[in-house]
């Protein structure tokens, strides 16, 4: 028996677009699964690779899900779901997180969305005896200067990833997470982007890479797979050893 084999499966994984998720999606489609992702733009022709983007066998959906009136009417083409992936994630730079407006904007994609898309999908999570896999950060566990959003939204998902594992065990739902460290995408071209900045963040990594969104889809495979049938709740570190 081949525990990473999807055959027949379908995944839905929202912030599928790019990047992580991107990654993550990939894996799946690759072993099989019918994989559906989102992203905020009209089509998959307004990613690029550049943006850490490929749709080879993907069925790509927008959605903005800082709308909860999206979420809501967002109907993707789906007769089951056995794995729902949440990697949809946002930060604002130069301090806008520290004004209301922006502060709300973060967790309102960070966290608020994912307990909107999790209910949503709750029921037919609950029909296939689904995997819920929730992306979090290791920004979970420590202060994030200039983004307290992004922490807070990031510690809020940790957080529901426990009670929603609790609460849906009995439905024979798995909810779980991965809390990626610095993963080389869009999202941390800031970062990657600047010589300095990119050497001392290496310094900081035991392992001495950037993580890839290759290295977040094992996790992922791992726990939506029966290889992780008796693993609840939990948010697995893959960070290369940033946190420890
Ligand atoms: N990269 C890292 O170092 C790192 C570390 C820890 C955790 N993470 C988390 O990993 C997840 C994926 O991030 P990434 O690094 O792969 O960055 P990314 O390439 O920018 O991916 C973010 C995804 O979220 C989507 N998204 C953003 N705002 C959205 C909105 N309002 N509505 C719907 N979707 C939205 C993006 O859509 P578009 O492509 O259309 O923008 C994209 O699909 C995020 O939750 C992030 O916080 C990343």
């Amino acid at each position: 028996m081949n525990e990473l084999d999807f055959t027949g499966k379908q995944v839905l994984v929202i912030g599928g677009s790019s990047g992580i998720g991107n990654g993550i999606a990939r894996a799946f489609a690759m072993r099989d699964a019918k994989v559906c992702v989102t992203g905020t733009r009209a089509h998959s022709t307004d990613y690029s690779e550049e943006d850490g983007s490929s749709f080879e066998a993907l069925d790509y959906h927008q959605l903005d899900v800082a709308q909860p009136s999206a979420i809501e009417a967002f109907a993707p083409p789906l007769q089951r779901l056995d794995v729902l992936v949440l990697a949809q994630g946002a930060v604002i730079y130069r301090r806008g997180e520290f004004a209301m407006e922006g502060f709300r904007r973060v967790m309102e994609v960070n966290l608020m969305s994912l307990m909107a898309c999790a209910a949503k999908f709750h029921p037919l999570l609950k029909t296939s005896g689904g995997s819920l896999i929730i992306v979090s950060s290791t920004a979970a566990y420590h202060a994030t200067k200039g983004n307290p959003a992004y922490s807070a939204s990031k510690t809020g998902a940790v957080g529901l990833t426990r009670t929603l594992a609790q609460a849906w065990a009995e439905d024979g739902i798995r909810v779980n997470g991965i809390a990626p460290g610095l993963v080389d995408t869009k999202m941390t071209k800031a970062t990657t982007d600047n010589p300095k900045r990119l050497a001392g963040a290496l310094e900081g990594i035991p392992m001495h890479r950037l993580g890839t969104p290759q290295d977040m889809a094992g996790a992922a495979l791992f726990l939506a797979s029966p290889l992780a049938s008796y693993v609840l709740g939990h948010t697995l570190v893959v960070d290369g050893g940033l946190i420890l």
